[in-house]
């Protein structure tokens, strides 16, 4: 894994700010795109991978099949659709080395503030360095890229877990397994019932004395494949390059329409869901209440267990779910509402990510402090009032890749466009985007609202009157339902939509409208076109 020496440019054409599956990414898609344009990688931590290089907890693996997890400039070939953890970290690595984007990349390098100059029409880059912190940097850039994820990578989301404190044991959040810990014959509780309380289960039901997952409320589990069979079908009768096309396509539609009958026929998609678990279930697991969930499949993300993986493990002896609030935790464990003593020798906290934008990183226009959850999001992926600044969301109803490749592909286009027009910002804006110095004054007593451009008051575009925010994930998780003082909105129509599904998106990243609700400045604009 290469470095680039740390003051070997000071300015670039564009920096991006982490080094997981979407900022390699984005460097794949600008030094395709723009082959000319410099850029660099800017990663806090020491490696590649992000989430895939964080989590090391038994058994992590993905939810998404790789086939449109993977980056599309790249297909996965293997056979196994859900990959674990390691895999995914080594695929993302090499994928990295393979274009040399690798060689971009300064580590150890965390992005901290970021102050957009309009007089320089540049970003100013306040970057620590070194794991301690003892020195600080500042880079310059035309634009900037946040691929840095959607959670805390210090903090796990806090819960209230009444007197965990007391527990004489040792207690656990999945985000910081010690990856040396030994549990082999540990009486083990898992708080949860997201994901990696549906991963870690069958894992640690192998080599522990007993596991119990402690869950206040349930989830949808659905049993899938690792391998899927019609993908061996496929490779076998098309040629590589066609078969991991289709292969692709496979995955593209399939979860498109199982999410689309979910929301069309709740009722039945219950029934159909509910039915699938009880015929994995043990007899003394009843579906209610341990998987009798208070919401309709796919209005919080479903669970995914390979090849039943987690119901096998509920049938064995030395495992256990129980659907109860907790009373309180004591020395040795844990006492539920109800009036259950559960043992542990060991308490994990599978109870949620903390939800972060931006890596944490202050984002200021002239100094003044960008407040994040006051904007909307052009197209999902620039932030309103904000120059030559993408973040990458991805969605979290499909593989996330899809929807930071059409952010990543969307910001190339912009940027060709502002290249060839010699523009030097791009900003989302509700106000006018007709730009001339003259007509940049603002309207005092406006009904219909106004809004702030480079320090003055304008008013609202007609077309943007009496706009409605909605939430910009489309899930309502607990963590989800937490962070909304936290994060950027969406509005409720034209390109301030939340994303839809990956066929529009992907349309409107390489045909949409790249103008409307975009001020640029610069080159021919300015001359008063
Ligand atoms: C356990 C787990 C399983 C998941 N499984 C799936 C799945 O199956 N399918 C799916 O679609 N999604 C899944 N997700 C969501 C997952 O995070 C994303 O799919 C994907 O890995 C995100 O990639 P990313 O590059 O956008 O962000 P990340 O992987 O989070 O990478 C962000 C990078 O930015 C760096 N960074 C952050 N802040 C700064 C800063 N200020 N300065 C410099 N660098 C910074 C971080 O160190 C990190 O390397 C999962 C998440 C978790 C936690
Ligand atoms: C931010 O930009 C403004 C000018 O637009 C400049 O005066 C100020 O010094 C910058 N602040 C920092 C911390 O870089
Ligand atoms: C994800 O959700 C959006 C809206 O909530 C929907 O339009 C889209 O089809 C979904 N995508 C998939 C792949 O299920
Ligand atoms: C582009 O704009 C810059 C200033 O914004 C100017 O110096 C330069 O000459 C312009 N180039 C072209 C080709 O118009
Ligand atoms: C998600 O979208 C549906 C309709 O598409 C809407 O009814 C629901 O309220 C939305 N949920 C959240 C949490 O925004
Ligand atoms: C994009 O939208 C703007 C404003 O609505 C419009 O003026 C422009 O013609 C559109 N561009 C294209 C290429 O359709």
């Amino acid at each position: 894994m290469g470095s680039i020496s740390a003051n070997q440019h000071a300015e670039f054409d564009v920096i991006i700010v982490g080094a997981g599956l979407s900022g390699i990414n984005a460097a794949y898609r600008v030094q395709t795109e723009l082959p000319d344009y410099t850029y660099t990688i800017l990663e806090s931590r020491n490696a590649i991978g992000g989430t895939w290089d964080l989590f090391r907890y038994p058994g992590i693996r993905s939810d998404s099949d790789l086939y449109t997890f993977g980056f599309p400039w790249r297909p996965w070939t293997e056979t196994k659709a859900i990959a674990d953890g390691t895999s995914i970290r080594n695929y993302i690595r090499e994928c990295a080395e393979k274009f040399g984007i690798d060689r971009k990349i300064q580590f150890s390098n965390k992005l901290q503030a970021s102050n957009w100059s309009t007089s320089e029409q540049r970003w100013e880059l306040s970057v620590k360095q070194g794991n301690e912190g003892a020195r600080s940097r500042k880079l310059k850039a035309r634009f900037v890229i946040l691929s840095t994820g959607y959670y805390d990578y210090n903090q796990p989301l806090e819960t209230k877990i009444p007197n965990l404190g007391a527990f004489k044991g040792q207690t656990i959040h999945p985000q910081f397994w010690p990856e040396e810990l030994d549990y082999s014959n540990k009486k083990i509780i898992i708080i949860g019932s997201g994901a990696t309380a549906i991963t870690l289960f069958p894992n640690l039901a192998e080599k522990a004395a007993s596991v119990t997952m402690l869950q206040r409320s349930p989830s949808y589990v659905l049993a899938l494949p690792t391998v899927d069979p019609t993908g061996n079908m496929i490779r076998k009768v098309f040629p590589e390059w066609l078969s991991s096309r289709l292969i692709r396509w496979k995955f593209l539609v399939l979860p498109f329409l199982i999410f689309s009958f979910c929301r069309s026929f709740p009722n039945a998609a219950k029934k159909i869901m509910q039915r699938q678990m009880k015929q994995s279930l043990p007899a003394d697991v009843p579906i209610d209440p341990h998987f009798n969930p208070s919401y309709n499949p796919w209005e919080q993300r479903l669970c995914i267990c390979p090849d039943g993986d987690f119901f096998d493990a509920l049938q064995k002896q030395n495992t256990n779910i129980v659907t109860d609030t907790i009373q309180t935790v004591t020395e040795s464990g844990i006492i539920t509402a109800s009036g259950q003593e559960l043992d542990a020798d060991i308490i994990v906290t599978a109870t949620g990510l903390k939800m972060m934008f931006a890596g944490g990183a202050k984002l200021t226009v002239d100094k003044k402090p960008v407040a994040l959850n006051e904007k909307l999001l052009w197209k999902n992926t620039m932030i309103q009032d904000v120059p030559n600044a993408a973040v990458v969301v991805g969605y979290t109803n499909a593989s996330w890749t899809l929807g930071s490749d059409t952010a990543a592909l969307l910001m190339c286009r912009i940027l060709k466009r502002m290249r060839r027009l010699n523009l030097t910002s791009a900003a989302p804006t509700l106000g006018s985007t007709f730009t001339s110095p003259h007509t940049n004054g603002h309207t005092k007593g406006d009904p219909e609202g106004k809004t702030e451009i480079n320090g003055q008051l304008q008013t609202i575009d007609p077309q943007w009157h009496g706009m409605k925010t909605v939430s910009l994930l489309n899930l309502s998780s607990t963590y989800l339902e937490k962070a909304k003082g936290a994060i950027p909105k969406a509005g409720d129509r034209g390109p301030w939509r939340p994303r839809s599904n990956y066929f529009v998106d992907a349309w409107g990243a390489v045909f949409g409208n790249i103008t409307r609700g975009l001020r640029f400045e610069g080159g021919e604009e300015l001359k008063g076109r």
